[in-house]
């Protein structure tokens, strides 16, 4: 469908069939923020938000001749191209500028520094809240940002943006999987919407939770992460075939059978393992996570070129949603500091935010319950 329901259990953007381009906005409160002016930011956004998702300007052009339009125009006869918006929090909402410390989910921790955070950027990472659009179509996407970092301006202020410019996963069976920026398939294994039984152990908030305001959300970790473009295009296929224990071009696995054949960690190539100790699919499997599983929703990035070195500044905007990142996202991530393939990426921003449940009707809105 061409467009996105917007009122439901969950928002919207998590286990919706990927759209084809992302872009993702973090803010700050300003210093003169207070609880009223969040909330009536809050609520202009879900409204806001409706109508966006529907295809519709946020407001009229003509009606005031001495004032700007409502609606920036960007957007006007494209339609909602499966517009989505997902609104959450980062751990510093919660502190004491606004007073809401005791909303503050416990899995909601910063994620400090991991094994292979030697790069992260403090200004590309963080932030009080956050704004993830998808569309089909990258203007719908940014027009709907762009909206609503307007209608917010005086209560937060853009700390940093991403784009991305294709989807790097799948989260329907429905959808082929796509590629990541290293060539190979990236969301063969990944949790799909046909699978609500996995989503509810996996990836919503549920009675677990110290926050009756978190059920029905999730968690959103977003990490960009560098990936050494020309390094990986002189590799040999058959070493980044064994980084990824997978085949470039079918996605199979390489202890055999087709895209979604099983994983065989068992499987003996030459007497040597099939799939390598050290290859990603190995060490980011659910068998070697205690059972740990993530709703993966990245987006391939460039930022032009790096104009020191004068190679590729592009990657992979990774997204994963998850009932609790502190024990799937972090517990994977750490599993991961032996990954053949971390010599060839590097992460600059890291950030974790909580993402409410799905707004229920006209006049609700973002953290309404937590508020
Ligand atoms: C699988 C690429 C970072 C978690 C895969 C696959 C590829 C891939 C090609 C195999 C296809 C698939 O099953 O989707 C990448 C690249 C990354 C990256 C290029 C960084 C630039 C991460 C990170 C995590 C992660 C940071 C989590 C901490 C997973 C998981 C799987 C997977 C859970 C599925 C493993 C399985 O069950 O078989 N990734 N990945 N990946 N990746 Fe990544």
């Amino acid at each position: 469908a061409e467009v996105e329901p917007f009122y439901g259990e969950h928002q919207a953007g998590i286990i919706t069939r990927q759209q084809n381009s992302l872009v993702f906005a973090a803010f700050d409160l300003k210093d003169s923020a207070t609880v009223p002016s969040v909330q009536t930011m809050l609520a202009r956004w879900a409204a806001a938000a409706s109508l966006l998702t529907q295809g519709k300007p946020v407001g009229p052009v003509e009606s005031r001749p001495m004032t700007p339009p409502a609606d920036t125009g960007e957007a006007f006869d494209l339609g909602a191209h499966r517009l989505t918006v997902t609104v959450g929090f980062g751990p510093t909402f919660f502190d004491d500028r606004l007073g809401l410390q005791d909303k503050r989910p416990a899995a909601l921790q910063p994620l400090g520094q991991l094994a292979t955070d030697t790069t992260i950027d403090p200004t590309i990472s963080g932030g009080d809240v956050c704004v993830q659009a998808c569309s089909e179509d990258p203007q719908v996407a940014f027009h709907a940002i762009r909206n609503l970092a307007r209608i917010g301006r005086n209560v937060v202020t853009l700390r940093w943006l991403q784009e991305g410019f294709g989807r790097a996963s799948a989260t329907s069976t429905s959808q082929v999987t796509p590629r990541n920026l290293f060539g190979f398939k990236d969301g063969t294994a990944n949790i799909k919407a046909e699978e609500p039984a996995v989503a509810g152990e996996w990836v919503w908030v549920g009675d677990e939770t110290d926050q009756d305001w978190m059920k029905g959300g999730s968690y959103l970790v977003t990490r960009k992460i560098r990936m050494h473009i020309e390094a990986w295009d002189s590799d040999d296929i058959t070493d980044q075939e064994r980084i990824f224990g997978r085949v470039k071009e079918s996605g199979a696995p390489l202890s055999g059978g087709d895209e979604f054949a099983t994983l065989d960690f068992t499987a003996k190539t030459d007497g040597q393992p099939a799939i390598h100790p050290f290859s990603h699919v190995r060490l980011a499997h659910p068998d070697n996570n205690g059972g740990a599983q993530i709703l993966r929703r990245g987006y391939n990035y460039t930022d032009g070129i790096d104009t020191r070195t004068g190679t590729l500044a592009a990657g992979l905007f990774f997204m994963a949603y998850q009932k609790n990142a502190h024990e799937q996202f972090v517990r994977i991530q750490n599993n991961l500091a032996q990954d053949a393939m971390n010599e060839y990426v590097s992460p600059i921003s890291s950030s974790l935010w909580a993402i409410g449940p799905g707004l229920s009707k006209i006049g609700d809105w973002y953290g309404k319950t937590m508020l």
